[in-house]
């Protein structure tokens, strides 16, 4: 196992960025528009919860697992809830980190062609030293080095998501 070591990011500098993230994108969102939320898992359902907690307008939320294309994932296979709304609606992913773009960069393109009215993709954190395809996501929390992240919904090995920072991993 490996130990969590620096914190790259406090509690409070995540929870003020988010707030501000939070804001923009409801000054983003048409008046009186509901938005459908779609968080990719395991990873965005902590700054998914925080997130969505600070918004105006009404909100259809999914949660749903997306494996990265990294790992083997076909993201233009997402199951969506049969009741969430996609087509013509606002939708904004919600996502932890943008890493090489692959995952989104195919998810996005497969949502893409179910005809929402708008998309927009909002990640917490960016590697962009790391990027194969040209992703411009429409909102970023923190850009960070090209180290491995943890904490906050980040995980390594399946650990240390539940940690309230977000920080990086020694050996
Ligand atoms: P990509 O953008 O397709 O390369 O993949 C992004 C996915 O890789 C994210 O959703 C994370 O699951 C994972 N990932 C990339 N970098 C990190 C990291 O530093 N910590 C934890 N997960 C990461
Ligand atoms: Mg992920």
């Amino acid at each position: 196992m490996r130990a969590a070591g620096e914190i790259l990011i406090p509690e409070d500098r995540i929870a003020a960025r988010v707030r501000e993230m939070a804001a923009a994108i409801d000054s983003g969102t048409a008046a009186g528009a509901t938005l459908s939320v779609l968080a990719l898992l395991d990873g965005a359902f902590m700054f998914c919860a925080d997130l969505i907690r600070h918004f105006k307008s009404p909100v259809h939320l999914a949660m749903v697992p997306v494996r990265s294309v990294a790992r083997g994932g076909d993201p233009s296979r997402i199951r969506l809830p049969e009741l969430f709304p996609v087509k013509g609606a606002d939708l904004l992913v919600v996502e932890d980190i943008l890493d090489t773009g692959q995952t989104l960069d195919s998810l996005s393109r497969h949502l893409r062609s179910l005809e929402p009215r708008s998309l927009r993709i909002a990640v917490l954190l960016d590697k962009p030293s790391r990027r194969e395809v040209t992703l411009e996501p429409d909102y970023i929390g923190f850009e960070v080095p090209d180290r491995w992240v943890v904490g906050y919904g980040l995980d390594d090995g399946g650990l240390y998501r539940n940690l309230p920072y977000i920080a990086t991993i020694g050996d």
